[in-house]
């Protein structure tokens, strides 16, 4: 519901990057609406506009300049305008964003974004333009109760820790974020139980690192203890948790697949190259051998777990027999899927100065063929589990027809038709008919009550 213009101020919000982004959108637009802003779709129409930015590879970066600078217009046209950059890209460069874009007010680093309200609150007074991108190892999360806002009311994402201590030398994550900080488990579970009884169903577990959870200070659960812990709390059907660092994936958090009825059984656990010289010049800490143990282990704990990875291609001084052993590594797990990149140097990444740096020609015809095949691999994991009878946690539906989508546990989407009508967040069974390229056809077997 929209409140008439003349009471509220209208907030723009574009987001770029991982889902600890959304979440901080998330959180940037509920701090917003306690001051009277309700969210629109159209900048033109905004009074304050945030775009939150990722860094991590060159593209991403240029897509958030590039939309900053269309802003400068806007801004001409409504001086009253105030235009907010935040995320990995306003930390990284910081003042020197106000310096180059006249037209921009804030920088807000992302240990700021809950200062948010006061920041803008000064541009409106006539402070200027200002730039806020503290980072400090004991910088503590803020409890924080969400509210469902405009996002879907049935899954929820919940921020469980901050940053990144790993320093894999491509990667400029540990610049943008700062030191891994955990939250504190009580504003965890009050946070989780509080989605809960708002009506969300599935949560998923969010941190650059998350499965070194409580291993910056003392007196904190380990990572699979919080697990249980969350799982425990009434109303959460399904558990999610992203990304995990290989090196940190104990054995004690791949019983959690066995001993958590609520946790997916789904992995994604990157392992960026399948070459251990490159593995090592990339400081990851773990050899092809050791990541290979820990996917076998993994799945003779659960065999039906779901394993996703990230591939860099192109990293400084891969050679076609480095890559070779990623594409092998690729037969030899047979992952459902993949996200790959080609390399792209970044700012304090240590790898920036590296010599040997691959041609694009050659990143971008290694992505190609390690895309093809892995997209087959893909779909052969999904054709596997065509005629078996899966549960689907329900999406939403077409408007006027019967039409319904849902995810598996493994987060696929499936599309059924059935003339009944579901709730976002129900459970119900389907059977996989078809595998598509990014989804299944499904026809419903049954479905549970909705509790009332
Ligand atoms: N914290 C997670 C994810 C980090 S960012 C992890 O450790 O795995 C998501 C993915 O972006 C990474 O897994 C990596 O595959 C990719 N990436 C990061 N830096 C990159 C760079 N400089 N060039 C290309 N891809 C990069
Ligand atoms: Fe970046 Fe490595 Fe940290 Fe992931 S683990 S955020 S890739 S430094
Ligand atoms: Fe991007 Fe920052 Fe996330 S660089 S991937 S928004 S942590």
């Amino acid at each position: 519901m929209r409140a008439s213009r003349n009471s509220s101020r209208l907030l723009h919000i574009e987001t770029f990057g991982c889902q600890m982004n959304e979440r901080d959108s998330e959180i940037m637009a509920q701090l917003m609406a306690a001051e009277g802003y309700l969210t629109t779709a159209a900048p033109e129409e905004a009074d304050l506009i945030v775009v939150n930015t990722c860094s991590i590879r060159g593209k991403a970066e240029q897509k958030a300049m590039s939309l900053l600078g269309r802003y400068r217009k806007l801004k001409k046209k409504n001086p009253r305008l105030v235009v907010a950059v935040a995320g990995c890209v306003a930390q990284q460069e910081g003042v020197a964003l106000l310096e180059r874009m006249g037209h921009l007010d804030l920088v807000v680093g992302p240990q700021e974004i809950y200062q948010l309200p006061e920041l803008v609150a000064a541009v409106r007074n006539g402070a200027g333009q200002h730039c806020a991108t503290g980072q400090s190892p004991a910088f503590v999360i803020p409890p924080f109760l969400p509210e469902l806002g405009n996002g879907p009311a049935h899954k929820r994402f919940v921020t469980i820790m901050q940053g990144c201590n790993n320093f894999c030398t491509y990667c400029v994550v540990p610049y943008t974020r700062g030191r891994e900080i955990s939250r504190e488990p009580g504003d965890i579970l009050a946070e989780v139980d509080h989605l809960a009884r708002l009506g969300v169903r599935e949560v998923t577990l969010l941190g650059q690192n998350v499965n070194s959870y409580g291993q910056d200070r003392p007196g904190l659960p380990s990572f699979a203890e919080l697990l249980h812990e969350v799982a425990a709390i009434p109303g959460i059907e399904r558990l999610r948790f992203t990304t995990s660092h290989p090196k940190d994936l104990s054995e004690e958090l791949m019983q959690c697949f066995a001993s958590i009825d609520a946790l997916c059984p789904h992995f994604h656990l990157p392992v960026q190259s399948g070459s251990d010289a490159v593995l090592k010049r990339m400081n990851r800490k773990y050899t092809r051998a050791e990541y290979l143990d820990k996917v076998a282990r993994l799945r003779a704990i659960r065999p039906d777990i779901a394993i996703t990875t990230d591939i860099i291609v192109g990293f400084p001084g891969e050679s076609e027999a480095d890559f070779a052993a990623t594409m092998e590594l690729l037969e030899i797990v047979r992952y459902h899927g993949a996200f790959s990149f080609k390399y792209s140097d970044r700012p304090h990444a240590a790898s920036a100065q590296f010599g040997d740096k691959v041609p694009e020609a050659i990143k971008g015809e290694r992505l190609s063929r390690l895309q093809a095949r892995q997209e087959e691999i893909t779909f052969a994991r999904k054709q596997e589990l065509v005629g078996t009878v899966t549960e689907v946690m329900i999406e939403g539906g077409s408007k006027n027809g019967d039409q319904w989508s849902g995810r598996t546990a493994a987060n696929v989407i499936v599309n059924f038709t059935a003339v009944e009508t579901f709730t976002p967040g129900q459970l119900v069974m389907v059977q996989l008919d078809e595998a598509c390229q990014n989804s299944f056809r499904g026809t419903i077997i049954q479905h549970e009550e909705q509790p009332a």
